[in-house]
């Protein structure tokens, strides 16, 4: 079974009386463990598509199904426990709770997932922050980190759940080209160690070359759908 499927996915955004279609009939199949890259130009419908993926919004039309659960038939609490159990989300403005440290940013993830013991939960925090390259940071407040760091933190939150599927949304967007390929080799570090199914947004040549699989959008319908072993990609 595929982790993900949607058919005939459109998205009208109502602007007063005018409509904006965003996403005009996206059919889509990912499979679990896949590190894919959505690329295409300003306003193409990336955000768009991520937000539909994410139950972060419904589309005007067509079906998703995700790990077998059309989410068109969930409730409002059946979507928010399905967003909350199985997605991660990573941002461009990184999104992090500044009065907290990253641990406690971390940890207030899988504390709203629940069912582990605090002594699980904190071994996991402590793991998957070193995992991203975090180990001795755990104290710092956000606005005592870099971007990169920020980032990596964000990784961290997004992970510690266990999700079956990432969603980052220009991850990169406010990095340097060299921390922002630091940040995409820790998410393809975690893609290849836990099997975390990871799909981006970009607009960044360099960022795209990490993907396997690379989804152009352009005006609302996926119109590249390429594969390569982004490993062997020279950057
Ligand atoms: N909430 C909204 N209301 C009305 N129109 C919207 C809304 N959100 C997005 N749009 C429109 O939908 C289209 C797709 O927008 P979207 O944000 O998905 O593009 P994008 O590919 O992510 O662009 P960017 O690369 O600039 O982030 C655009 O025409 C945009 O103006
Ligand atoms: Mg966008």
């Amino acid at each position: 079974m595929a982790l993900l499927e949607l058919k005939g996915v459109t998205k009208i955004y109502q602007q007063g009386k005018i409509e904006v279609p965003a996403l005009r009939g996206i059919d889509l199949t990912v499979e679990q463990g896949e590190f894919t890259t959505i690329f295409g130009p300003s306003g193409s419908g990336k955000t768009t598509l991520l937000n539909m993926i994410g139950c972060l919004d419904k589309p005007t039309s067509g079906t998703i199904i995700f790990a077998g659960q059309e989410l068109g038939r969930l409730t409002k609490k059946g979507l928010a426990q399905l967003r909350r159990c199985n997605i991660g989300f990573i941002f461009q403005s990184y999104n992090l709770i500044p009065v907290l440290t990253a641990y406690e940013n971390v940890e207030f993830a899988i504390r709203l997932v629940g069912g582990r013991s605090k002594r699980e939960m904190h071994e996991k925090v402590m793991q998957i922050l070193a995992d991203v390259g975090l180990a001795g940071l755990e104290n710092r407040k956000p606005g005592e980190l870099s971007g990169g760091q920020k980032q990596r933190v964000a990784i961290a939150r997004a992970l510690v759940k266990e999700p079956k599927l990432v969603l980052a949304d220009e991850p990169t967007a406010n990095l340097d080209s060299k921390t922002s390929e630091e940040v995409l080799e820790v998410m393809l570090k975690m893609n290849q160690e836990l099997g975390t199914t990871f799909i981006f947004s970009t607009h960044d040549p360099r960022v795209m070359t990490y993907a396997r699989r690379r989804l152009e959008v352009r005006d609302g319908l996926i119109t590249q759908d390429t594969r390569g072993d982004g490993a062997s990609v020279s950057h």
